[in-house]
């Protein structure tokens, strides 16, 4: 079902701060994984991490599940289509793949913050998963920055269905 314009830029609207704010708080979340990581001061990186859990929680996780649902009204809702553009299967399928991996991470965030939150953390503490959180917001800020220039850009370039259905239309069109 195509929306009217009006509701058009509203979900457009929900859809663009759900999906940038996404990717500030993924830039925020990278900031204090690295404070934590390098910090020597035990008060900045236990702040660091529990603030890290509670970003996840009541920021990210929402953020990143409210641009999947609005991504995907803004396509079914539009002339965009799920599958009849390259770019907009690109986006769907690294959301998809960037919100199942950030769910998966919520537990070693929540393990961390835990033993920070009761211990004090030396340099030496949990350090593989320490790096590995500063790795995967890294990389969960770069396949952001790509879906957010895909969207802007909008790369020409049909699927074999969108094709079809671009003759079908131009057929029924111009009988
Ligand atoms: C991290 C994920 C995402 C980011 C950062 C993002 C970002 C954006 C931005 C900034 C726009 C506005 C572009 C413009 O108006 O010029 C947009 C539009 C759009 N997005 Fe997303 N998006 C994401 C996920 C998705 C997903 C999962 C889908 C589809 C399944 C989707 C489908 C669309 C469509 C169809 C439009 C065009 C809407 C229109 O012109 O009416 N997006 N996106």
């Amino acid at each position: 079902m195509i929306m009217t314009p009006r509701l058009r830029k509203f979900a457009l609207t929900a859809h663009v701060v759900s999906s940038v704010g996404w990717l500030g708080a993924v830039a925020g979340f990278l900031v204090l994984a690295v404070a934590g990581l390098t910090s020597q001061d035990a008060q900045m990186v236990r702040a660091a991490y529990l603030a890290m859990e509670l970003i996840t929680w009541f920021v990210i996780v929402p953020l990143s599940l409210a641009s999947l649902l609005t991504g995907l009204v803004q396509s079914l809702g539009t002339t965009w289509g799920l599958s009849r553009h390259y770019w907009v299967v690109a986006k769907l399928l690294l959301t998809v793949l960037a919100t199942a991996i950030l769910l998966v991470h919520t537990q070693p965030i929540s393990y961390v913050a835990r033993v920070a939150a009761e211990t004090t953390l030396s340099s030496a503490d949990l350090r593989g998963l320490r790096i590995q959180l500063v790795a995967d917001a890294g990389a969960a800020l770069l396949v952001l920055l790509v879906t957010t220039t895909l969207s802007v850009y909008k790369p020409r370039g049909m699927t074999p269905y969108g094709r079809r259905k671009q003759h079908e239309q131009r057929t029924v069109s111009q009988p």
